[in-house]
């Protein structure tokens, strides 16, 4: 049995080498540079885990689960690569690296973050390892939880949100947008490629678990903006409150948010109560989610 720091360096080396393999184009670019920057140095691949994790506990092979691991991942990256331009959060470090608009320019990060979202459809479209039917639901999710129902609904009332006070209803709403749909996606995504994908008791407590992960990851991501280490985190402390954001911290204070993060990982555990297979993985990553320094 492998722990869970062994498991997420496993995953993290198998998406990897998906990504590296898919991104490996005869012809070189400046675009496809600034693509692979982003995507490839760095980052903890946890929705990638997800996908393999809820995948692997249902059944599924990894071969099956290597195309939408990459694909929600790519996405991941393009959200981060707009989410650091000076339009948006204007920041200048993400994984300990200058920002992909900073390492290039800004045209060009734009485009590696327009880029990055065919990319990640194409993945699926083009994986021979799913059936016909996989990769329809899989597009559905993925593109469901990106977009205007999902991450970028998400970012846009995030905006929408600086210098404003607004009620811990709105709070909860932009990070489970901007942040809780695209875990939702990598949970739904490796149960679909399961052959429990039916099975609509397994979907609803899968996706309360990761309706709760998908909070708590964004509530610890507010609280290490504020007492993280900006080694450690690769990204600058104090983003949040030089924009003005709207954030758990902020309203609740520290501890508040502490307790709420905490919260969200024991109603994740209870979710797991009603998964008839071993969530061991999917608990030790709740516990991580919650604890970690990056
Ligand atoms: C950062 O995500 C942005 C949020 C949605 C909070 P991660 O903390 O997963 O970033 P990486 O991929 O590990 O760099
Ligand atoms: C970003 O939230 C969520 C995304 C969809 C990228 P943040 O703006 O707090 O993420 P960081 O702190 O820059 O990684
Ligand atoms: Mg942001
Ligand atoms: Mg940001
Ligand atoms: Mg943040």
């Amino acid at each position: 049995m492998y722990s869970f720091v062994e498991q997420l360096k496993q995953t993290q080396d198998r998406v990897n080498d998906v990504l590296r393999e898919h991104l490996s184009l005869n012809e070189p670019s400046k675009l496809l540079e600034a693509m692979k920057y982003a995507v490839l140095l760095g980052g903890k691949r946890i929705r990638p885990f997800l996908v393999y994790a809820t995948g692997r506990m249902l059944g599924a092979k990894d071969e099956a689960l290597d195309a939408p691991a990459a694909a929600i991942e790519a996405i991941h990256a393009y959200s981060l690569i707009h989410d650091d331009l000076p339009a948006m959060d204007d920041d200048n470090l993400r994984r300990g690296q200058p920002t992909c608009h900073i390492a290039f320019d800004e045209a060009t990060a734009i485009l590696a973050g327009d880029a990055l979202q065919p990319f990640a459809f194409e993945l699926i479209a083009t994986s021979e390892k799913l059936t016909d039917s996989q990769k329809v639901k899989l597009t559905k999710i993925l593109a469901e939880n990106a977009g205007v129902k999902g991450m970028c609904f998400g970012q846009s009332l995030d905006l929408e949100a600086e210098d404003k006070e607004i009620d811990l209803v709105s709070l909860e709403k932009i990070h489970q947008h901007k942040t809780g749909n695209l875990l939702r996606a990598a949970v739904k995504m490796g149960f679909v490629c399961s052959e429990y994908a039916q099975d609509i008791m397994i979907e609803q407590a899968l996706d309360d678990y990761a309706t709760a992960i998908g909070l708590a990851f964004q509530v610890q991501d507010d609280i290490l903006d504020i007492e993280g280490d900006s080694a450690v985190l690769g990204k600058t402390v104090g983003a949040d409150i030089q924009a003005h954001k709207s954030t758990y911290p902020k309203f609740l204070g520290l501890d508040g948010a502490k307790k709420k993060a905490n919260a969200l990982y024991e109603a994740a555990l209870l979710a797991l109560d009603n998964v008839p297979f071993d969530t061991t993985t999917l608990r030790e990553l709740a516990k991580f989610v919650v604890n970690r320094q990056a």
